[in-house]
């Protein structure tokens, strides 16, 4: 496994990405899921697995008794201590490990959330995070989750090294590579395949960065500040049409990443 180098990637790079374009696209729709599934409900537990710098975690301490927030990246976890000590939320447990095997008990979690594209990080053992989470989940209990989308529409038109390698591995997902980094894509019924055999069965989808992945790289990855107002705008109009259409399967299947909510039972 590449854990090691994820986790050492993480420390390195601190918060330098989830201020960019690419990720400040992300967090409207995280907050939206995280509204939709814990609106008027008061969890036990729930887990934040690969919890980076808080950002998810800070949304979902107030709907929980506890939240264990997960991570392998000791900088990542300090900033998301630190952040949680910054809004005065005392209710996480932070835990430096693998999400490959989870420390709850079985049908301990009311819900798991794992934004930021963590399981798909874990390319060569996605399958045993899913089946953890199953594991630990409570019946009727949801997991929320974000994995690499294999036909992405900025792949299709501008990588034709990658469409190549995406062709050759039929009816599959590819990996990916980001910065170094392989991150395992999915094919919507292979993901539906994964799931069920481990009890979880999907019940929304919902896809990011669709056509705002076609803004140039350097771009995508700037910082608002740096990008200047014509890419800022470009970047708002193209969220603004993404969220209009990553609910309809024919634009979430080439989305950079899904939004997949999967209940248990
Ligand atoms: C792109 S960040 C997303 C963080 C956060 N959820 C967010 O959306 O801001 C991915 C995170 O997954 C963590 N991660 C990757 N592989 C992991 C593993 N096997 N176990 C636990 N955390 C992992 C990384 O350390 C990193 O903090």
């Amino acid at each position: 496994m590449d854990e090691q180098r994820v986790a050492a990637f993480y420390d390195a790079i601190g918060s330098g990405y989830d201020r960019s374009l690419y990720f400040l696209a992300c967090d409207p729709l995280y907050q939206a899921e995280i509204t939709r599934l814990t609106a008027g409900r008061r969890f036990r537990r729930i887990l934040d697995l690969g919890c980076g710098t808080g950002k998810q975690t800070i949304l979902l301490a107030p709907c929980a008794a506890e939240v264990w927030a997960v991570d392998i990246s000791a900088e990542s976890l300090r900033q998301a201590e630190a952040r949680c000590a910054r809004a005065g939320i005392r209710n996480v447990r932070f835990l430096q490990q693998s999400i490959v095997a989870l420390p709850a008990e079985d049908g301990s979690v009311d819900a798991i959330f794992s934004y930021g594209d963590v399981i798909s990080h874990i390319h060569d053992a996605s399958r045993q995070v899913f089946a953890e989470s199953a594991r630990v989940l409570a019946p009727g209990g949801r997991m929320a989750f974000e994995v690499d989308g294999k036909w992405e529409l900025d792949m299709l038109l501008h990588n034709p090294e990658e469409r190549a390698q995406a062709r050759a591995a039929r009816g599959v997902g590819h990996l990916r590579v980001w910065r170094d980094i392989p991150c395992k894509t999915f094919t919507q019924p292979e993901l539906r395949g994964i799931l069920g055999d481990v009890g979880l069965h999907v019940v929304r989808v919902r896809g990011a960065n669709i056509f705002h992945c076609l803004l140039p790289e350097n771009i995508l990855f700037g910082l608002p500040a740096d990008v200047g107002p014509a890419w800022r705008f470009a970047s708002v109009l193209l969220q603004q049409v993404d969220k209009a259409v990553g609910t309809l399967s024919g634009f979430y299947r080439l989305a950079s990443t899904r939004l997949v909510t999967a209940v248990k039972g």
